[in-house]
């Protein structure tokens, strides 16, 4: 293998295609009956001293920096003592694609016969499992960035990272408080979001967790938030995904501000290793959209629904796709795209998402948004 030949689906994913829907399966089920309280993943990472306390070397940092210090909101600020009904809090399947349409209008569908009564239960679980995925994805912010504060380079990196983390417990808290005291189901991390949270915190080089978090996982956030506060006139939940999205705004641009110097001085076979990595967590983040936890517990066989998900046409599938709305603008911003051979851009363009890339990146977008 010459240094800028990619590895293939088997190496990168464990599986033979990206569509594999026997592995997507053992994945769910392997994890499914897990009753583990805490969750342990080796780090490896290097613990990194500077001693060139230069503050604002990296002006763009320096200025997130600045405003990420008064920005801070206090949680215990929201309107917790509104009264919410779990049954109205969004209506899935009505407003955004997949519709109910798109889910059950086919007759070999498994939802095919569903009644107002299961729609009803239906939209309840999927907002707790939607809430749930994203209380866990915050927890690995968290970790994520506490890590990034020992291991980046740049003091003026270490600095705004610090208050991150900060943001980060604070969506942990105001998602867990939001689940425990106003809904009444809760779900375990997805499998494949799992999975990929503990390859990023398992990687030892620093700016692997920037790519997997900052870039990926937020990325797909900022969008997935944007999405339901589109979605939900619940008024406690539009104004707590605000603040969060403000915030997640800044995030992401930390990464894209950080990455692009950092990817400028790579290798060729180091930028390949990055585009794999993306490309991993792309799909990773795809299947996790899958919900196969919400089907399981309503009782609907698992492979169908998510052989129907897999095989809904392009413009059926536009949530998943215009989820990636973030990530693909943010790839082509670092150069991942079209480096090498456009190894990226085809494998983006086989999963669906590719006509993204002209999307607005989300650095460009936070300098927009602050300037406003
Ligand atoms: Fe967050
Ligand atoms: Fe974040």
């Amino acid at each position: 293998m010459t240094s800028t030949e990619h590895r293939s689906d088997a190496a990168i994913l464990g599986r033979m295609s990206v569509n594999d829907v026997d592995t997507i399966l053992d994945i769910s089920r392997a994890n499914a009956h897990s009753t583990e309280v805490e969750h342990i993943v080796p780090d490896a990472s290097d613990a990194l001293f500077t001693w060139d306390y230069d503050k604002g070397a990296r002006p763009k940092l320096e200025k997130l920096y600045e405003k990420g210090k008064t920005s801070q909101w206090n949680a215990n600020d929201l309107p917790w003592d509104l009264e919410v009904d779990p049954n109205t809090i969004f209506r899935v399947g009505d407003q955004l694609p997949p519709t109910r349409e798109d889910l059950a209008g086919d007759p070999s569908s498994p939802l095919h016969r569903w009644g107002d009564k299961e729609w009803a239960e239906y939209r309840r679980e999927a907002v707790a499992w939607r809430l749930s995925q994203f209380l866990h994805g915050e927890q690995g912010a968290l970790l994520c960035t506490a890590k990034i504060v020992e291991t980046v380079p740049w003091i003026d990196a270490k600095y705004y990272a610090a208050t991150q983390v900060v943001d980060e417990a604070r969506h942990v808290e105001v998602f867990g408080r939001y689940l425990r005291t106003k809904l009444d189901s809760e779900y375990p991390i997805n499998p494949h979001l799992r999975l990929l949270l503990d390859d990023i915190i398992n990687d030892s080089r620093w700016d692997m967790t920037y790519l997997g978090m900052q870039i990926m996982v937020e990325g797909l956030a900022l969008a997935a938030f944007g999405f339901m506060h589109a979605g939900t006139e619940e008024p406690l939940l539009r104004q707590l995904l605000r603040y969060v999205m403000a915030d997640e705004a800044r995030h992401v641009a930390f990464g894209v501000l950080s990455l692009q110097e950092y990817y400028s001085h790579l290798t060729q076979a180091e930028i390949r290793e990055r585009q794999e990595f993306a490309f991993e967590a792309a799909v990773r983040m795809r299947d996790r959209f899958l919900s196969q936890e919400v089907y399981e517990r309503l009782g609907v066989p698992v492979r169908p629904m998510v052989e129907l998900l897999l095989n809904l046409p392009p413009e059926r599938s536009a949530f998943q796709r215009m989820l990636f709305s973030k990530i693909v603008p943010n790839c082509r911003k670092l150069g991942l795209l079209d480096a090498g051979d456009g190894w990226l851009r085809d494998r983006f363009t086989e999963i669906g998402v590719i006509e993204f890339e002209h999307h607005v990146d989300t650095s460009e977008e936070y300098e927009e948004f602050v300037a406003a």
